[in-house]
């Protein structure tokens, strides 16, 4: 047997397309007669359009069209959300203004320069009020949502918290606090649309979902969803902002049906700030309480974060709170208060990364008052079972991840109190905490077909969004095949291929992944089948267990020389090619199970004491996820998440002015994201594990995982270097001096 396909760190199969350039993303589809089109947005952030004066734009060479409410069509569906997971568009329908640089025209025009020209000359009239986009300030209406969407309940309790949690003899009571972030892929959104008649559409998006916006936009305009089709080949980063359609898209394609030509239309970087989304603001309050011994007895995490006047999007910070530690009584809750800012979305383990900053920065402050290290305080309440659920997990190897990472760091070398390790002018301190995120699978279909010349075509409509999918998906095949990779091409992004769910919540590899299994184990079986009953094959009347598939090779087990070949076969077939596409519901066994991925990051910090300056120094993080597909991109992707919890504990944050409710700090200048300078040499490890619960790869997701408990450790870290505990990210200079 050759070893298996499945888990090595190839290079990604994309990879030359896209340092060549041969890769279009969706600001580069080459279109006949195209036309552009830009977003004029509201300098007001609520209020009233009275009217857009076009004057100053009439006489500009090359311009078509100017689309406001007085003017743009009328959607059928524009209040439609067609689930909760996809957001209220501002689609040019009335004269209300909901946020700051909301969408109140369209230019169209024959090239960018005149477009992008005409939408900064445009002048609205509006009557504005004063805003109101202090999460602070309104937080004493802070209400109720029905859900925490697809998180399960709002709120969840279990045994006596308040009681617990009262006689408690060391308990920590503290708020904590994450600002407003936003979503900077390498590329921005843009999306290059062509009508074909009136009633067909064709759509080049950057999307990590491509069949939700086929639903959206069928709904929008009233047409059925076969008649448009999405095409997103390359992605360049998604993590959240893709995941829905945003107005841009739907203005995109209103503006291509009134002109009557193909329309591209990006967004801008600034725009990037206030059109796709954002991570909303939270404050957490957190409460612990345990016995001397340090075994936990109560804990409460209450969530306040903000939300749209329009539209809900709630950031479940306190789920994983229900299940991490064993604790017979908890309580957590999820609050939103409404202000006039556009709708936040899904960022980056929504939920999980500003989440597991509170709560495993407050079992920081309880390992201190109970002076004892920090690790064996999350050891003595490790979560034998899911206690909130009530289940066994499909798998958890946490234990592993905090031994090996711990041993690998040096964690026994930590001293036990503050301020004191130095070097040089620096001090120095160490952190930890606990990574985790949800084992997701939704259904998905997949369709592979063996070609004449015994190459393997697979199909699946999913999208790469920068992750490896192109890869992973291949080396699935072939593993389930018996083939080599390189026999092996998969296609994806294009509605018109078999429909898997969205590229989000870590469950591509999990969804997509098993219907790629399924339909290449499907296939085979198909084969050796045709084989078997070939009067001219070689294994002509074997049964189907006494043949194995070797590098595209049939073979008898008992005698090897016995043999055909994927390709031989097709020679002699008269079908051209044989096909198989198959439906894969998410795996049953997982009802039984709680599924989740865990992980443990430590960190070294040095503190300049005199600047106030955090250096991240060193990061060593062990993460058991069940099945690695590919060590290369599973690395990637986890130091990607790692980077991130650098940017979100020491730099990121947006501003927005209380005055006008706009983002101030709307490029890369102003919004810091981690460099190079800022991030150290990351040691990853991965920890082997087993599911056969989990679904039929094994693999639980590894894209969100990596930004949990990182901001937490690199806090809990500054803490031990320097005696001062900030509880309001980002650490900045200013907090420590
Ligand atoms: Mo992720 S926030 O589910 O793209």
């Amino acid at each position: 047997m050759s070893d298996s396909i499945l888990g090595k760190g190839i290079d990604r199969v994309d990879a030359r397309a896209k340092v060549t350039g041969a890769a279009q993303y969706a600001a580069e589809i080459a279109v006949a007669n195209l036309a552009h089109a830009a977003i004029v947005s509201s300098p007001a952030s609520t209020g009233q359009l009275s009217a857009i004066d076009t004057r100053a734009v009439e006489r500009l060479p090359g311009l078509l069209r100017v689309l406001s409410f007085q003017d743009a069509p009328r959607l059928p569906g524009a209040k439609l959300q067609s689930n909760p997971n996809d957001r209220i568009l501002q689609l040019l329908q009335d004269d209300l203004i909901l946020y700051a640089d909301q969408p109140i025209a369209l230019v169209v025009a024959d090239s960018h320069e005149c477009a992008e020209e005409a939408a900064q000359l445009l002048s609205p009239r509006i009557v504005s009020h004063t805003p109101s986009v202090e999460l602070a300030s309104e937080i004493s209406r802070a209400y109720a949502p029905k859900t925490a969407g697809p998180h399960g309940p709002t709120d969840s309790r279990r045994g006596d918290p308040d009681s617990a949690l009262q006689g408690a003899a060391v308990r920590v009571d503290q708020t904590y606090e994450t600002p407003t972030q936003n979503h900077n892929p390498m590329e921005m959104h843009a999306v290059t649309v062509v009508w074909q008649g009136s009633e067909h559409v064709t759509i080049y998006d950057t999307s990590q979902g491509i069949f939700g916006v086929r639903k959206k936009i069928a709904a929008l305009f009233g047409i059925p969803v076969d008649n448009v089709r999405v095409i997103s080949r390359y992605v360049g980063g998604g993590f959240g902002c893709k995941g829905s359609p945003w107005s841009h898209v739907a203005l995109a394609v209103m503006a291509a049906r009134v002109v009557g030509r193909g329309v591209r239309l990006g967004l801008r970087r600034s725009q990037m700030f206030s059109l796709v989304g954002f991570r909303p603001r939270t404050v957490q309050r957190v409460v612990l309480g345990a016995d001397r011994a340090g075994k936990l007895l109560g804990i409460r995490h209450e969530l306040t974060s903000e939300t749209s006047r329009f539209d809900e999007f709630l950031e479940p910070s306190a789920v994983q709170t229900r299940m991490l530690y064993a604790c017979p009584n908890v309580a957590t809750t999820h609050r939103l208060v409404r202000l006039d800012i556009p709708t936040p979305t899904f960022m980056r383990a929504p939920g999980e990364s500003s989440g597991t900053f509170a709560l495993e920065s407050c079992m920081d402050e309880l390992s201190y008052e109970l002076k004892l290290d920090p690790l064996e305080l999350r050891l003595r309440n490790y979560a034998e079972r899911d206690e909130q659920e009530d289940k066994p997990w499909s798998s958890k190897s946490l234990r592993e991840c905090y031994r090996v990472a711990a041993s690998r760091f040096g964690w026994e070398k930590r001293s036990k109190t503050v301020r004191s390790m130095r070097a040089g002018n620096a001090l120095v301190g160490f952190g930890m905490a606990t990574a985790t995120y949800p084992a997701r699978q939704s259904a998905a279909s997949a369709r592979a077909r063996l070609r004449k010349d015994g190459s393997v075509l697979v199909q699946a409509g999913s999208q790469d969004i920068g992750t490896g999918t192109y890869t992973i998906m291949a080396q699935i095949a072939a593993d389930a095949l018996g083939i080599p990779v390189e026999r092996v091409t998969f296609e994806l992004g294009d509605t018109t291929l078999p429909e898997t769910p969205v590229s989000g919540g870590s469950q591509t590899a999990a969804s997509t992944g098993s219907a790629v299994r399924r339909a290449a184990l499907e296939l085979r079986h198909k084969v050796v089948t045709l084989a078997l009953s070939d009067p001219t094959s070689a294994l002509h009347g074997m049964r189907v267990d006494e043949v194995e598939v070797v590098d595209g090779v049939l073979q008898s087990r008992a005698r090897r020389d016995k043999k055909d070949s994927y390709s031989e076969l097709m020679a002699r077939a008269k079908e051209p090619e044989i096909e198989v596409e198959l439906h894969t519901p998410e795996k049953p066994e997982r009802a039984r199970y709680s599924c989740h991925s865990f992980g443990a990051p430590f960190v070294e910090v040095r503190v300049d004491e005199e600047l106030g300056e955090v250096r991240v120094t060193r990061v060593v993080a062990a993460y058991a996820a069940g099945k690695i597909l590919n060590a290369k991109t599973a690395r990637s992707q986890l130091m990607g998440g790692i980077v991130w919890g650098i940017g979100f504990a020491l730099l990121e944050r947006t501003v927005r002015d209380p005055r006008s409710g706009r983002v101030v700090t709307r490029d890369l200048a102003d919004y810091h994201l981690p460099v190079n300078a800022d991030v150290p040499e990351i040691d990853v490890v991965l920890v082997d594990e087993q599911d056969p619960y989990v679904n039929d790869v094994g693999a639980k997701g590894i894209g969100e995982i990596g930004i949990t408990g990182v901001t937490a450790a690199i806090a809990n870290a500054v803490y031990h270097a320097t005696g001062r505990r900030v509880r309001s990210l980002p650490i900045t200079p200013d907090k420590l001096l």
